[in-house]
Parts: C-alpha cells; sequence; structure tokens
C-alpha cells in the first residue's frame, strides 16, 4: 500500500559482472601507491570541496566526499575527478541521510513503532532517491545499533531493543536506499552498549550477547546486500571497533562473506590513539587497515601516514590492494564509472509527504486512554494546546534532518487547527520552553486550561537532546514542564499529553494521573497533521513500542527478552532477583500500545507440535476487532526456549504481522517462523537449535498473550 503512492523505479544500482571486475583490476594495477590511498581517503567539507580539496581530487588523493552535497558541488567535484585527475576515478559521495533527505520522515526508533518493514522500506527508498537527486550516491544509514538504555541519545536513531524487530527493518532500510544509493549499516558494533549510556563510553559484553544481540540486525543488512558498513567509536571488550580484525575481518568477511566495503567512522581511526591502542598516526592506520578498514573517514592517515609502512614492507601492498578494490567495486556497482553523474529526477513532493503523513500516523503510539478521552469529542467546543513543542516546527524535524526545514514542518498547534471544525476554538500558550527554568509563562497556559473543555499539553525534548553526543543522565521531562504538566493538570480540565521525544522517558507522574498519553516521539514534516488525525480520531493509532518504558532510572537496562535468573522475581520470597523499592516490570512494555477499539485473541493453534530443525513452525490465532471502531493490531509471536545448553530469555520476538480489521471483524493471522530462527550462540560457541521444549505466545505485547508449547525434535 505503501509502496503504490511513491513512483517506483528500476534499481540504479547493481553489480558489474567479471567484465567489470576485470577493469578494475587493470586499474588498480595503473596505480600509484599514493593514487591507492588516496581511493582510502574519505574528507570532510561543508556542503562544497574547498580549492585545496578540489587540488587533492586533480592529484587522484580523494575517494570520495562528505558533506559535499548538491547538484552543483557535486558536479564541480565530479567533473574534476573524472576529467582532471590522471585515471579519472569518480568519487562518492557520502551523506547522513537517516530518515529524510529534504522530506523529512519519522526518526528511526518512531518508524520501528510502526513495526510496519513496508514503511520503512519506503521512506528509506524516497529519501535515497531525494538525495540522489541532490547528488549524494552514498548514505551513513541505516542505524541498527540496539540499545538497552535509553540514557543513551542515539537510542533515536536505530529500531530499538529487539534483535528480529531491528533485523526485519534493517532490511528494508537497505533495499529501500539501495534502490537509488549505497548504504552504510552502522556501528559495527554493540555501540548501543555503552556503559552508563553514555556516549562513546566503553562496551563490554560477551560474545554470546553480541551474537545473539548486537549482531544479528548487521547481519540481516549484509544479507540483504549492504553495500557498505561504518566501525564504531566504541571498543569492545578492550579492542576499538575500528581496529578490531575479529570483527571486521573473521566475523563479517569470513563468516557472513560480506562483499562490501568498510569505512571508519569520523576520526576514529585517529582516535585508536586516545583508546591507547597505538602510540602514533601510522601505526593507527596500520592498525585499521589490518583490520579490514578500508577507507578512513576524516582522520587523514591512510593518506599521510601509511605510504612509508608499505613501502618499508610493514604492511602488505596486497592489503592495501584488496581495501582499493573494495572501493573501486563499490563505485561500479554505482554504475558511476559508466556514468559519474548519473542523476535521477526527486520524488514527487507532494507524494513524499503523503507517505510521511501516513507513517507518521502509524508511528505514533498510545500509552493511555482513560475513560475513552481520545479521539477528542465532538462536544469539545474550546481546546487549550499548550507546551513548548505544540507550536515548535524544528524539533519535530529530530536529531538528523540533512536538508529538512523547519518551515516545511506542520506543528501540532498547525494540524489542531485545521482540524478543529468550525466553530470550536483553539487556546494556545507555550507555558514555557523546552528548558526553561523560569515559570513566568504558567499563569497564561492555566488561564487558558481553565477556559477549556480539554487540554493538550505537548511536552518533551529538543530534538538535539538524542541522536549522537546526547546522552542524559535523567530521564524526566526537561525544564519545568513536569511543574506545567502539574499546574495544568491541578485545574481539574482533562490533559491530552502528547510526548516528543527521541528515547523512553520516565513518565510515572503522568501515567498514575493524566488521562490520555500519545507518544509521538519526532515525526518529522507531518508531525502536527498525523498527531491531529489521531487526537481527532480521523486516525485509529496502531504504533506498539519497539523499546521499553521503564519506571524508575534505577531499573536501566530493561528490557523485555532478559534472562529469568536462578531466582526470578517473587512477591513471597525476599530472596529473589528484584528491588525494594520498585517493581521489577516496565511502566509500558516492549510490543505495548493501545488502539481506540479493543481486540480479542482466542484459539491459539500449532501446526504441528513437533518441528524438525529444518522445518517451519505454523502458528495461527483468531483475532477479534471487539470494539466499536475499524483498527490495526500487532499480533505479535514470542517463542521461549526451556531448557538449553545456556541460558535462553524468557522472551524473545519471532513473528509479528500488523492486521487490520473491521469492527466486529474477527481473523484467523497464520504465523510461520522458521525453526532455524531458533538458534543461538549455544556452550560450544557455534550457532545451533537445540531441540527440546519451547513455548510461544502470541499476543499484543511482550507482556501478554495465548500460550502454547512445542517440542523440536532431532
Ligand atoms: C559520526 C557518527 O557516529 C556517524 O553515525 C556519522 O555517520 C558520521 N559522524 C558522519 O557524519
Amino acid at each position: 500500500m505503501l509502496r503504490r503512492c511513491i513512483t517506483c523505479f528500476a534499481a540504479l544500482i547493481s553489480f558489474g559482472g567479471a567484465a567489470a571486475a576485470q577493469n578494475l583490476d587493470s586499474l588498480l594495477a595503473r596505480m600509484t601507491l599514493e593514487e591507492k590511498l588516496g581511493q582510502l581517503h574519505l574528507p570532510t567539507a561543508d556542503q562544497r570541496a574547498t580549492p585545496a580539496h578540489l587540488a587533492l581530487v586533480r592529484r587522484g588523493l580523494v575517494g570520495g566526499f562528505l558533506n559535499v552535497f548538491g547538484p552543483e558541488a557535486v558536479r564541480e567535484a565530479q567533473r574534476v575527478a573524472v576529467t582532471e585527475s590522471r585515471l579519472k576515478i569518480p568519487l562518492l559521495f557520502g551523506l547522513d541521510v537517516i530518515h529524510g533527505y529534504r522530506t523529512i520522515f519519522p526518526i528511526p526508533l518512531a518508524e520501528a513503532g510502526t513495526w510496519d518493514p513496508e514503511a520503512a522500506e519506503a521512506t528509506a527508498r524516497v529519501a535515497g532517491r531525494e538525495a540522489r537527486a541532490a547528488g549524494v550516491n552514498w548514505t551513513f544509514a541505516p542505524m541498527v545499533d540496539i540499545a538497552r538504555d535509553p540514557r543513551w541519545g542515539r537510542i533515536a536513531e536505530g529500531s530499538g531493543e529487539d534483535p528480529y524487530l531491528g533485523s526485519v527493518l534493517a532490511a528494508a532500510r537497505v533495499r529501500g536506499f539501495q534502490e537509488s544509493i549505497l548504504a552504510t549499516v552502522k556501528h559495527f558494533a554493540a555501540y548501543g552498549g555503552a556503559e552508563a549510556g553514555r556516549e562513546y563510553n566503553t562496551v563490554d559484553v560477551s560474545e554470546r550477547t553480541l551474537r545473539d544481540v548486537y549482531l544479528p540486525p548487521f547481519k540481516a543488512a549484509v544479507d540483504a546486500g549492504v553495500g557498505s558498513l561504518m566501525t564504531a567509536f566504541n571498543e569492545l571488550g578492550g579492542v576499538p571497533s575500528s581496529a578490531n580484525a575479529w570483527l571486521t575481518d573473521t566475523v563479517l568477511r569470513r563468516e557472513w562473506g560480506f562483499n562490501g566495503f568498510v569505512v571508519s567512522d569520523w576520526t576514529s581511526i585517529a582516535e585508536l590513539m586516545k583508546h591507547g591502542v597505538a602510540g602514533s598516526r601510522a601505526e593507527a592506520g596500520r592498525l585499521a587497515l589490518q583490520a579490514g578498514v578500508d577507507m578512513d573517514m576524516v582522520a587523514g592517515i591512510y593518506l599521510d601516514s601509511l605510504a612509508p609502512l608499505v613501502l618499508a614492507n610493514r604492511i602488505p601492498m596486497a592489503l592495501v590492494d584488496s581495501a582499493v578494490l573494495r572501493v573501486l567495486r563499490a563505485k561500479a556497482r554505482l554504475g558511476l564509472f559508466a556514468d559519474p553523474y548519473r542523476e535521477i529526477p526527486s520524488p514527487n513532493a507532494s507524494e513524499a509527504r503523503e507517505l510521511a503523513r501516513r507513517v507518521a500516523q502509524e508511528a505514533i503510539v498510545l500509552l493511555k486512554n482513560d475513560r475513552a478521552l481520545l479521539p477528542l469529542a465532538r462536544n469539545a467546543k474550546t481546546i487549550a494546546v499548550i507546551g513548548p513543542l505544540a507550536d515548535n516546527r524544528l524539533d519535530l524535524l529530530g536529531p538528523w534532518h540533512t536538508q529538512g526545514r523547519a518551515e516545511d514542518v506542520v506543528s501540532v498547534l498547525a494540524g489542531i487547527r485545521s482540524h478543529a471544525s468550525a466553530g470550536v476554538k483553539v487556546l494556545y500558550a507555550p507555558g514555557c520552553g523546552i528548558e526553561d527554568t523560569s515559570r513566568a509563562g504558567f499563569a497564561r497556559a492555566v488561564a487558558a486550561a481553565r477556559r477549556a473543555n480539554v487540554a493538550i499539553l505537548v511536552l518533551g525534548e529538543r530534538h538535539d537532546m538524542s541522536g549522537e553526543a546526547a546522552s542524559r543522565s535523567s530521564l524526566d521531562l526537561p525544564g519545568v514542564q513536569q511543574q506545567l504538566l502539574e499546574a495544568i493538570h491541578a485545574t481539574g480540565t482533562p490533559v491530552v499529553l502528547v510526548l516528543m521525544n527521541g528515547r523512553p522517558l520516565i513518565l510515572e507522574w503522568a501515567a498514575e494521573r493524566v488521562p490520555a498519553i500519545v507518544e509521538s516521539w519526532f515525526l518529522g514534516v507531518e508531525a502536527g497533521s498525523a498527531i491531529a488525525d489521531v487526537l481527532f480520531g480521523t486516525v485509529n493509532p496502531s504504533g506498539r513500542l519497539p523499546v521499553t518504558f521503564p519506571r524508575s532510572l534505577g531499573q536501566i537496562p530493561l528490557y523485555y527478552n532478559h534472562k529469568n535468573t536462578g531466582r526470578p522475581p517473587s512477591a513471597t520470597d525476599k530472596y529473589t532477583s528484584k528491588y525494594l523499592d520498585v517493581p521489577v516490570t516496565p511502566r509500558y512494555p516492549f510490543g505495548y500500545g493501545l488502539s481506540y477499539t479493543t481486540f480479542s485473541y482466542r484459539d491459539l493453534k500449532l501446526g504441528s507440535a513437533r518441528v524438525g530443525a529444518n522445518d517451519t513452525l505454523r502458528v495461527s490465532v483468531t483475532v477479534t476487532n471487539s470494539g466499536m471502531r475499524e483498527g490495526t493490531s500487532v499480533v505479535q509471536l514470542y517463542v521461549r526456549d526451556e531448557v538449553a545448553s545456556v541460558t535462553r530469555p524468557v522472551r524473545e520476538l519471532k513473528g509479528f504481522r500488523r492486521v487490520a480489521l473491521k469492527p466486529g471483524e474477527t481473523r484467523s493471522v497464520d504465523l510461520q517462523v522458521p525453526v532455524s530462527a531458533l538458534a543461538f550462540w549455544g556452550l560450544n560457541r557455534r550457532f545451533a537449535v537445540e531441540p527440546g521444549s519451547f513455548r510461544v505466545f502470541v499476543g499484543p505485547s511482550s507482556a501478554e498473550g495465548l500460550e502454547a508449547r512445542f517440542e523440536v525434535v532431532d
């Protein structure tokens, strides 16, 4: 459905055949060492290459640029590369096109809440095409880092906490981008495991957790044919990711057969010195290249420091050659040798916006709705719209908004105004700024709430309070927003809290007192329209949380697919795994989200209760829309391996399906899980499905569901 609204173009990128490979070999044979290292050099610019950059390009010493974009800037640099350099090798033009280029879509975490891979593929497709129309042929996305710690700001850029959902969406986004540009899966690996949620911090996870939790989305992207991969800033068990041969060579290339190229993160090769594993730039460069990092983003070390080591035989020329070949192959794959200026028209802007609105609608998660306060009653004649994000546009673009413009964004206030029927009065008062310490604006906001039948409070974070280098040690509403919420609540006017944030927040006060809570994350250019669609009931919310919302900071890390421990929590036994002062359960679990209708699940059936390792587990469940409105339930299938050679999570998502039902409609929903998907990193350090008994749960979230058992037999 989403696919249909955007004109579908034939894929622009493909692998060349044997002839292309031969051409690249002969090109390589003609290159000097300097020119080879030049292909591995990725400098950054401020939108346009400078004269100094162009001089380097002329000498064949640049493989591509990061942050050169716009048709003219790209054409100019490309022209110098293909007409004025000795070997005329075209350039790559990379940019962080994360959730849109000009048309900004919901942030990836929000989009993950759609549980809709087609939506993720469609937005990536449009973002890729808009970028390609502006000369960009390579994006640094998708970011697939699993994140279990909401203090870490980059949680906004990924798909949340689950390896399966993350894998499905990773593959979808790779497919979408790679219809027109090269994608980069990042950050390899376990960047989201930063201690204490502090950006760039040390990561120390076991190989088992790495293989079972952090790596699957990377593998899914590789299997989907991703063209490049970016290393991470962090160290992993003492080895920085840009010098980790086990990760980039053993796992990525040998085990998974990745045949694209590896790029470092921004200056991460130079940072090997700060990590304390290299004493000089040359040493840092040698470690990275030997680990299999082909391209040096921004540090410039490969270009300025590696030649003497190659000449002294401390780095084999063959190592340089294979890195260069991988970069050249990517250029060939993009068709740059055939047509370095290839331009494509930008996708239709209004179709792109239509897609943005549809995906934003799907991403909204209704967290609470007491006494059906939402959708807004028709007799609400006066609506107060309050809060620092109510008439805000810039922040709704989220942390990475490339060429997105605030003026393109529909604010919540504008969305509400355009939905409200004639005769409905919309009052507006910001109350405070996002991080204000002053309550000076409260009085006006309170007065507006008093005059209204309902108060819509739009609260949350600034767009740059999540994303890179945006860790927080508190997950409360910033500034005096909590006090504003309390002041408005005290008026007695019913409150609908609309949240905008790039991470789960701690919402205990609101969850207990505010009747309706809508999680909208950062939804991009159509945010205000989509939120108003949900508030007024033109759209029935269907988003489900891709990440757990804790009750308190002290519970972090808190995720649904945890282990049972030897002493699982018991209310009657003190000596079990729990807290004295807070329940072990989350405030809102993974997979959770309400609807304006209700769904009932019954008749969980298995095709067979005994399956072999090569079989498919077939599960069906009957879902009824038991309410009065059309709505979509996200049917979720989880398994639990009851006894294995190593401990297994209490639940793991293995399948899901969005099911739209009319009021009163009943449908039998089938889900299929290849038994091979139950494999895990066993005691013998190999992936395998171990025979034995399993439980399967099918329901509307990770904390509910019908249950059955099955056996995997030898
Ligand atoms: C650093 C970030 O970690 C990475 O995700 C991004 O792609 C690069 N900078 C390039 O901007």
